[in-house]
């Protein structure tokens, strides 16, 4: 059998408030170790895709991890589709149907927002210390956060019941450690049968947001370079997460 080393969350800092749990470990690298891990109650600067605002008012589960002395950022990005697969295992005791991972790491439930993840890095050097942070939404009221763009959903409406958070958290870090296991052993391609089963949208059209605007694809299948392999077009492409 294979002793998982427990690496992310090794070092577990819990704060009641804060301004984004990203910014504050991208900001002070030096005090964190690896695998830190640093989860807030409630955000009120939660950062998200596109330099949007994550609402994080008590009752989600706001946290991000960090991984030191990384080569790249891009080195990471098959970790950041895992991490969205942590989090689909770990609430899997909620038996919800119609979970679905969207590129480049969103979690939706029958087109309804769950999680939102965000990789973000700092540059030290010929280093990148790399953070991975994860908004899901939990007990928290999720009417506020819908817009037409993407109408949310939280884990209590889904499974009809206050759900635990801190439990919940203690889930997706063993999940984490198991999954970054596999990733530092060049096993990723082992998931991808997984990861492909919760891919959202698969073989129907679907229009997603890229840095030059909307783009119209067909996705097809995540590859084993955590690009994900799509029709646009009739042209068969692979999208790369860098580019999102
Ligand atoms: C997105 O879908 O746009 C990504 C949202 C990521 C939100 C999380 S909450 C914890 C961490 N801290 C932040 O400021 N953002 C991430």
């Amino acid at each position: 059998m294979e002793t998982v080393e427990k690496i992310i969350g090794s070092h577990l800092y819990m704060i009641d408030e804060i301004d984004s749990t990203n910014k504050e470990l991208l900001e002070n690298v030096q005090k964190y170790e690896h695998g830190s891990l640093l989860c807030a109650k409630k955000q009120n600067a939660g950062r998200g895709r596109y330099k949007r605002e994550w609402k994080s008012q008590e009752g989600g589960l706001y946290f991000s991890y960090i991984l030191k002395d990384q080569q790249s950022i891009t080195n990471i990005y098959p970790m950041v589709l895992l991490t969205a697969l942590a989090v689909v295992r770990s609430i899997s005791f909620c038996s919800i149907k119609g979970i679905a991972i969207k590129w480049p790491n969103d979690i939706y439930v029958n087109h309804r927002k769950l999680c939102g993840i965000l990789a973000e890095s700092v540059s030290m050097g010929n280093k990148s210390h790399v953070v991975v942070g994860v908004g899901l939404n939990v007990n928290n009221h999720v009417a506020n956060l819908e817009d037409l763009r993407h109408p949310a959903v939280s884990l209590k409406e889904c499974s009809g019941a206050t759900v635990d958070v801190f439990q919940v958290l203690e889930y997706i870090i063993e999940e984490l450690n198991s999954l970054y296991f596999l990733f530092k052993q060049e096993r990723f391609s082992e998931l991808l049968p997984e990861l492909n089963r919760y891919l959202y949208s698969k073989d129907s059209q679907i229009e997603i947001q890229t840095p030059s605007g909307k783009k119209t694809i067909i996705p097809l299948a995540f590859t084993n370079d955590a690009k994900l392999h799509c029709l646009e077009s009739g042209k068969e492409i692979d999208l790369f997460m860098g580019e999102f």
